[in-house]
């Protein structure tokens, strides 16, 4: 196939509670996942596990930034834990935290790696979240703060800023299912105040990096709803976005519920009752506060397939499924980033695209993993489609270079391209890490 455009960033991303390990090392404070796993009154992780050694990159860094180079990585997507750099999140910093971040920043750099820093990618300082966390609206100066610290520590070194992974996520596993740590359950007007204050914290953030290093640009990472027609119809790609931002479905796993706020300074007219009324006791001030992001990064793993009314098409029995049972849905990588870039007008960037396997070692030694292939294939052909048909899309970062802790569901789920041995904490690079380094090397020309 035809490449991809000359300056496009190819890369893999993970973030630091699933593969950092060093949990209390070097003096970084707790955070809610620590005491999410540690949680003597319940077992929240699927395998009794926990992120306590992970990958132990924080050991294993420059063996990882290594492989990294080998296999011909252009960028690499990581998160800074807040507390490892800032142990009780708004206190004294730890400067034995960046030292760690600083040889990683360098030995990327030194491979020719661009680093992509995600500054909150789920790891709340404990102490924060005694305060309050995400609830409590002082977390936005907290957070401006620490953005502040990292952006003037790496200026010059860090180019490219992502504020949070995935605000819907952070809101409604972590405070409405209770699946993710802190593990709350609240109502849904209680819901509605976290997604405002993580947009102010964005926005915050946003402001605080470009204070101290105007060059840097600085984007976020939603998640939520991604619809794709289930025929290419002028009609059907209509319903397919509609379906996309529509609020009276389910609004709080939806990408509007963040970019509204922040590009669109407010929210769409199709908002349920309870977010009105939450509206309603928004200062209008708050809206001028809201800061348009650079770029938008989307996570895509897994879309909605709706017909020319925006229906829901179920999956027929026996659909194609990966190892967590996602539906395999390539289509989605078409359609999403063309209808985000309709409503938002902003470039774009694949900041995670991935599934899970169940890999194992082989009797050769080798783990084979064609699903993975065919799956990342797919879906890259998809892309390059919605990129050919409009789609302003910067870079792909897969999901994820290495096996790591996935979150509720420890380490049963296996998304790597290099397979972790976690007894030992070897590294196998698995038949997909060699097929995506020749994707990477050939720019998408050998897809
Ligand atoms: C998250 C990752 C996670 C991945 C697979 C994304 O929602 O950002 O941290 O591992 O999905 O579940």
């Amino acid at each position: 196939m035809r490449a991809f455009p000359k300056d496009f960033v190819w890369g893999v991303a993970c973030a630091s509670y699933q593969c950092e390990g060093a949990w209390n090392e070097d003096g970084k404070g707790p955070n809610i996942w620590d005491d999410f796993c540690h949680d003597p009154t319940a077992r929240h992780i699927r395998d009794g596990s926990s992120g306590d050694v992970a990958c132990d990159s924080y050991h294993r860094c420059r063996e990882d930034v290594a492989l990294m180079k080998e296999h011909g990585v252009k960028a690499y997507r990581f998160s800074i834990s807040w507390a490892r750099v800032i142990p009780d999140g708004d206190g004294p910093v730890n400067e034995k935290g960046f030292a760690y971040y600083d040889g990683l920043v360098n030995q990327l750099l030194e491979a020719g790696i661009q680093p992509m820093v995600t500054l909150y990618h789920w790891d709340l300082p404990s102490a924060l979240h005694h305060k309050g966390g995400w609830l409590n609206r002082q977390i936005v100066e907290a957070f401006g703060r620490y953005a502040r610290i990292v952006a003037r520590h790496f200026a010059g070194r860090v180019k490219t800023y992502m504020t949070i992974n995935e605000p819907q996520c952070v809101t409604s596993l972590g405070y409405g299912s209770g699946e993710h740590a802190p593990g709350l359950k609240l109502s849904q007007r209680e819901l509605a105040r976290i997604y405002h204050i993580l947009c102010l914290a964005h926005s915050e953030a946003q402001r605080q990096i470009k204070a101290v290093d105007p060059q840097a640009l600085v984007g976020i990472v939603p998640c939520g709803r991604l619809c794709y027609p289930r025929q290419d119809t002028p009609e059907n790609r209509e319903a397919a976005y509609r379906a996309t931002f529509d609020l009276s479905r389910d609004w709080v796993f939806t990408h509007n519920i963040v970019l509204d706020s922040l590009i669109r300074k407010g929210y769409d007219p199709s908002i349920p009752a309870v977010l009105r009324q939450f509206a309603d006791t928004i200062d209008p001030a708050d809206w001028t506060q809201m800061e348009t992001p650079d770029f938008i990064g989307i996570n895509v793993y897994n879309g909605v397939m709706v017909d020319q009314t925006g229906s829901a098409v179920e999956n027929y029995p026996g659909f194609p499924l990966t190892g967590c049972k996602w539906p395999v849905t390539p289509e989605v990588m078409r359609y999403a980033p063309q209808n985000i870039y309709r409503r938002y007008g902003l470039p774009i960037y694949i900041t995670e695209n991935g599934l899970s396997c169940n890999d194992r070692v082989h009797l050769d030694g080798q783990v084979h993993d064609p699903d993975r292939i065919d799956f990342l294939h797919r879906y890259l052909l998809e892309l390059k489609k919605g990129m050919d048909e409009g789609a302003p899309v910067k870079g792909y970062l897969q999901w994820s270079f290495l096996d790591n802790f996935e979150w509720s569901l420890g380490y049963t789920e296996r998304f790597g391209v290099v397979y972790v041995d976690y007894p030992t904490g070897r590294r196998i690079p698995k038949d997909s890490a060699r097929w995506y380094a020749q994707v990477m090397n050939t720019n998408g020309e050998c897809l």
